[in-house]
């Protein structure tokens, strides 16, 4: 039997097709435009996310017996607010998971309804990103759009609903609505009432490895698949993603170098996090996680290789770089302010520390030590947890760099161990999708089997000291900067 696993991401949709014994057979990528409508503002249109599924689906089943392909499921970009009418029409474009726009709706959550509250019914603090606090922005600001809401839905939850008609959500990605109770795995009253919606605007929860439904008539002609394909709710990417890389058992911790930067431990146990420091969230495999996460990791990299220095020649860069542990120059990666542990809109990307000796390299070097250090950021609060981490698992974009895993490896003190597949959440989509449809017994034993440490890289400990102080340094510069950012973004 075959299983596809979709990776529903920022920039594109990645489309994987795996057999059995986790073979990946075929992967598809295709791409949809992002919109910035205003500084801050993030948005794409939910059509465009399943004409390019369902092209990638033709493309990526074309060489293959179709009658054999058995389940299909989701990691999805997080948090997105999709917005659907009584015919099921998206009303407006989708405001996504990077988006700012929602500062003073945070506020009114965290400060008026009360922060303690907040996190008592949900687990977690607003902030801009989530999806409640965009409901309240568009209620104020779109009324004649909030009438005309029948479903709020997160982006891949609006592609299964395309594929298999059942308006589904599942633990993980409901957890990042700030709508979802997230202990007990259920809708809060509370939070429903906050906002203005009732229970029947939300769609049913599932566990990620759950099957909704199977594909409806038209479309599985469409797409040239048997009716039977069964859909399966799938998770939020960085859930996915931890289950593609097997960080899937109690203190397992993944690093994710995507777009966003993320700190993902597993956890057996729902606990709250002191001052909401960091989400705590269902997981894909029917427990729970903690994770802190920065909002310009890889992205910092493409900005500034790609758009600054003006090179995609990331390795002739990389190879310029010599002096772990001894660079003067500090980067702090706000490019679209920071989430974990800032949760500040305002906060902007810096340069600082440059002198005339200051070359190309060093600058490169501190925008991905600024990256390493910010993920540090999150890897603290674990450690006030109790957890203590002595090696992660790493996986996006980024990871592809050895001197980037390298430097995480001396700026976290850690073993960083890369494992047999490189493509994190539609991998560990089709695990799900694998897991649905009964190959396997649970998410924990699908992980078990198919992934494997290929690699492993190692800390330096005469560069881990010279880090430490530096981080001191590093984790001093945001308050120092942080009225300025405040000042600039006025
Ligand atoms: C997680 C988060 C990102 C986005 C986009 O909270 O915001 O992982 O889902 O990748």
């Amino acid at each position: 039997m075959l299983y596809i696993g979709v990776d529903l991401g920022t920039s594109s949709v990645k489309l994987l097709l795996m057999d059995e014994s986790g073979d990946i057979k075929s992967i598809v990528t295709r791409e949809y435009p992002l919109y910035f409508p205003q500084p801050g503002w993030s948005e794409q249109n939910p059509e465009d996310w399943f004409s390019a599924l369902t092209d990638g689906i033709k493309e990526l089943t074309k060489d293959c017996d179709k009658t054999t392909v058995d389940g299909i499921s989701f990691s999805g970009q997080m948090h997105g607010m999709v917005i659907l009418d009584e015919e099921d029409k998206v009303i407006r474009p989708a405001i996504l998971w990077n988006d700012g726009r929602t500062q003073a709706e945070c506020d009114y959550l965290n400060n008026e309804i009360g922060r303690d509250k907040i996190s008592a019914y949900t687990g977690n603090m607003a902030l801009t990103g989530f999806t409640a606090p965009k409901l309240l922005w568009v209620k104020k600001h779109e009324p004649e759009n909030f009438a005309k809401i029948k479903k709020v839905m997160l982006p891949k939850d609006y592609a299964a609903y395309c594929l298999s008609g059942v308006h589904c959500t599942d633990v993980s990605d409901a957890s990042g609505m700030l709508l979802l109770d997230v202990k007990n795995k259920c809708w809060s009253k509370e939070m429903l009432d906050i906002i203005g919606l009732k229970e029947e605007q939300l769609a049913k929860v599932y566990e990620s490895y759950e099957v909704v439904g199977t594909l409806k008539k038209d479309i599985a002609k469409e797409l040239g698949l048997p009716e039977s394909v069964k859909v399966i709710a799938g998770g939020g990417d960085q859930a996915v993603a931890a289950v593609g890389t097997g960080t899937v058992g109690e203190g397992m911790c993944n690093v994710s170098l995507g777009t966003s930067g993320v700190v993902f431990i597993a956890s057996k146990e729902y606990a709250e996090v002191d001052q909401n420091a960091l989400h705590v969230f269902a997981h894909a495999d029917g427990k729970y996680h903690f994770m802190g996460v920065m909002l310009s990791a890889a992205a910092s990299n493409k900005w500034w290789q790609d758009e600054i220095i003006g090179t995609k020649e990331y390795k002739k860069e990389e190879a310029a770089i010599t002096k772990l542990g001894d660079n003067n120059v500090y980067f702090l990666p706000y490019l679209m302010g920071e989430r974990t542990p800032h949760n500040n809109p305002n906060a902007r990307g810096t340069f600082i520390g440059m002198t005339m000796d200051t070359t190309r390299a060093d600058m490169t070097q501190a925008m991905l030590e600024g990256v390493a250090f910010a993920l540090r950021d999150s890897f603290e609060i674990t450690k006030k947890l109790g957890v203590n981490i002595d090696r992660i698992r790493i996986n996006g974009g980024g990871a592809k760099s050895p001197l980037w895993c390298k430097i995480i490896a001396d700026v976290l003190n850690v073993k960083v161990d890369k494992i047999n597949s490189a493509e994190g959440p539609a991998f560990g989509a089709a695990i799900l999708a694998a897991v649905g449809c009964g190959k396997y017994a649970s998410v924990e034993e699908a992980a078990g089997k198919l992934i494997k440490v290929i690699e492993t890289t190692e800390q330096d400990p005469v560069i881990v000291a010279k880090y430490n102080k530096k981080y001191d340094i590093f984790k001093d510069l945001y308050p120092t900067l942080k009225t300025m950012f405040d000042r600039i973004a006025e």
